[in-house]
């Protein structure tokens, strides 16, 4: 038995990140574990909270999000707390709530498991440092292990577990992102699903996994030596990579529309007026633009202004998942 917390009840919060190297890949399904590393950048903007209760009379698992029943997201929380603290555990009341449009590219699983696990471990009264919570967050969400790590972070994957570490606090090297909003409804494929069908079925796939140490050296080294023209090359590079794989799977998986077009093309335009920007692209529609920060208001602008593009969030970098006062 867990050493519970005197009320079971805890309070987390955590920012999304979005990676510059991607995570496209399972090594092994079962465990969650990455096929490659991948390198991201954490938001301040963005966050999800997080509250757990657990409680010995309760039935049922719930899950509300943004004060909304949530049956389709239950499963994979419910499995997430078994997972940290065994399936007889006390059920759990789960209130989720977010300032941005969920599961539709803005990598809203990477903050709400963050943050969940948080919580949870919390409410339960375990311990645990932010190598070992993360690891467990990754299990349930590759990119949400990512998000215990302010500003710049590298993931390495090895053959058995995770590693983490800062490569730049959010601080040294202030990126700014400015990210165009083109659809904010619930993609058709998840994220977990598109990777599994692109080992599966994808010709491109296992050379995408071949170039990703090359790609992970050539973004650190371009962060440490905060390079952004090359940092901007190889984060570009990278994500129509990734997308490549996913257009070549059967049946393919495209998450763009004609608004994700218009907001790549108003980022190379800027690119060749000498405007520090680039953008990446993960699974959905939206378009971050990564910029230094004397562009950001330019950038802002002129992705506003793009044909499609419904709404423009700016965000810097931000800090770790941390919890929140009890109450
Ligand atoms: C395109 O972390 O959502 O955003 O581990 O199956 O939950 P699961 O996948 P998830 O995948 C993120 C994919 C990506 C790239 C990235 O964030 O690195």
């Amino acid at each position: 038995m867990t050493p519970w917390n005197e009320n079971m009840r805890a309070y987390a919060v955590a920012q999304p990140n979005i990676a510059l190297v991607k995570y496209w890949g399972k090594r092994d399904t079962g465990i969650n574990l990455p096929a490659a590393g991948s390198l991201s950048l954490t938001l301040d903007s963005l966050w999800t909270k997080m509250s757990v209760e657990f409680a010995d009379e309760a039935e049922f698992d719930t899950l509300s999000v943004n004060g909304v029943p949530n049956s389709t997201m239950l499963e994979r929380v419910a499995a997430c707390l078994d997972r940290l603290l065994g399936a007889s555990r006390p059920k759990a009341t789960v209130g989720s709530e977010s300032n941005f449009p969920i599961a539709a590219g803005l990598a809203s699983s990477s903050s709400a498991f963050a943050a969940l696990v948080m919580a949870a471990t919390r409410a339960a009264g375990l311990g645990g440092d932010t190598l070992s919570l993360a690891r467990l967050a990754g299990a349930s969400s590759g990119s949400a292990a990512r998000s215990f790590y302010e500003g710049i972070v590298e993931l390495t994957a090895g053959d058995r577990e995770i590693d983490l570490h800062c490569v730049a606090g959010a601080s040294e090297w202030p990126l700014r992102i400015v990210i165009a909003v083109t659809e904010s409804g619930p993609k058709a494929t998840g994220s977990g699903e598109a990777m599994i069908r692109s080992a599966a079925t994808s010709p491109f796939y296992r050379t995408w996994l071949e170039r990703q140490d090359a790609d992970l050296d050539a973004a650190r080294t371009a962060v440490t030596d905060q390079d952004f023209d090359r940092l901007a090359d190889v984060a570009e590079r990278n994500c129509l990579k990734m997308h490549s794989v996913m257009w070549t799977c059967r049946p393919p998986v495209v998450y763009w529309n004609g608004a994700t077009l218009n907001a790549m093309e108003t980022v190379r335009a800027l690119r060749r007026e000498g405007v520090p920007v680039f953008f990446t692209i993960d699974a959905g529609p939206q378009v971050k633009a990564v910029c230094l920060p004397a562009a950001c208001d330019k950038v802002a602008a002129r992705l506003g202004a793009t044909e499609g593009v419904r709404q423009v969030i700016v965000s810097g970098l931000g800090s770790g998942a941390r919890l929140l006062d009890q109450d």
